[in-house]
C-alpha cells in the first residue's frame, strides 16, 4: 500500500472538516482547559504577559487563556477558514484577541515583542523541507523577549510507534465516519484519510504526513535553536478514554527559555 501525498497538504487540510474530524481533540472544552492547565503549571505565567499562540488554529487556547484573564493573546495560524472563525468567535465573545494569517516560517512580526509562544495540539512536522520545523523556532526565538519562554506540545512519536495502528476508523455524531489508513516510515508517518457522510456522501479523500519526535530529537530541536534550560514533559494523555485519537493522545510538552 503507497499513500502518496502532496507536500503543501497542510495549506488546505486544516478547515471546517478538520473541526469536525477532529472534534474530539480539538472542539472538547474540557481538553483544552486540560491542555492550559498543563502550560499555566509548566510555565511562569503572568497575567500582563504577551502570548503569541503559534499555529493556534481556530483559537481554543487563546480563547482560553483569555477567559483566564490572560488578556494580550495573539493567535497566528496559515487557515483561512480556522482565522476567519476564531476572528469571529472572538468578536462574538467580546474578546480582543489579535488574530493574523500567515506562515509561521517567516511571521512578520516585531522582534523581541512577546513573553511566550505556544505551539499547542501537534502544529509542528507537516512542511516536508527538512529545515521547516527549524525556521519556525527560530521565528519564535527572535519573536520572544529575552527570558521569553518557549512551549512546544506535540505528539510523543516514541510513544505513537509503540501503539501504531495501521487502520483506524471513528463515528462523529450521527453522521459522519472518519477512516484512516496510516503507514510509519521511519520518522515518517504518511496518513490517507476518507471522511463519509450519511447524508452527503464522500465529504474528504485526502492524504497528509507527519515528521514524529521522539523526546530527544525535539530536546535537540529546541537546543539547537538557542533555548537554555530545556525539557521535555512526557506522559501527557488528555483524553480520559482510551481509543484511537490521531495521535492527540501520546503527547509531550518541551518547554525552553530565551536566553
Ligand atoms: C493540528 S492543528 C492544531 C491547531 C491548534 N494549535 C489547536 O491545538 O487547536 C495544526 C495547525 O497548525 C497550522 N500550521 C501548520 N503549519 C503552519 C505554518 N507553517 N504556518 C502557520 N500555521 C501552520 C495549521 O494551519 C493548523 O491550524
Amino acid at each position: 500500500m503507497s499513500i502518496t501525498v502532496d507536500p503543501e497538504w497542510w495549506k488546505s487540510t486544516f478547515d471546517e472538516i478538520y473541526l469536525i474530524t477532529d472534534a474530539r481533540s480539538v472542539c472538547d472544552d474540557e481538553i483544552t482547559r486540560r491542555e492550559i492547565d498543563l502550560v499555566c503549571e509548566l510555565l511562569p505565567m503572568n497575567h500582563r504577559d504577551r502570548i503569541l499562540d503559534l499555529c493556534g488554529g481556530h483559537g481554543r487556547h487563546s480563547m482560553e487563556l483569555y477567559r483566564r484573564g490572560f488578556t494580550r493573546c495573539t493567535l497566528f495560524d496559515y487557515s483561512k477558514p480556522l482565522i476567519e472563525r476564531a476572528r469571529k468567535e472572538a468578536a462574538r465573545c467580546s474578546y480582543d484577541i489579535e488574530c493574523i494569517r500567515g506562515d509561521a516560517r517567516s511571521i512578520g512580526l516585531l522582534s523581541e515583542t512577546f513573553d511566550h509562544v505556544l505551539i499547542m495540539g501537534n502544529s509542528l512536522g507537516y512542511i516536508p523541507e527538512h529545515a521547516a520545523d527549524a525556521q519556525i523556532l527560530a521565528e519564535a526565538m527572535r519573536i520572544l523577549c529575552p527570558g521569553g519562554w518557549l512551549l512546544i506540545d506535540v505528539a510523543d512519536g516514541a510513544a505513537v510507534k509503540d501503539s501504531f495502528h495501521p487502520r483506524s476508523w471513528h463515528e462523529i455524531g450521527a453522521d459522519v465516519v472518519v477512516c484512516r489508513e496510516r503507514k510509519l516510515e521511519g520518522n515518517i508517518v504518511s496518513t490517507r484519510e476518507i471522511v463519509l457522510s450519511k447524508e452527503k456522501g464522500m465529504i474528504r479523500n485526502s492524504s497528509y504526513s507527519l515528521h514524529l519526535y521522539d523526546p530527544q530529537t525535539l530536546s535537540q530541536l529546541v537546543n539547537r535553536t538557542g533555548f537554555g534550560k530545556v525539557k521535555v514533559h512526557t506522559g501527557f494523555f488528555p483524553h480520559q478514554r482510551t481509543g484511537d485519537y490521531g495521535f492527540m493522545n501520546h503527547r509531550m510538552l518541551a518547554t525552553g527559555q530565551k536566553p
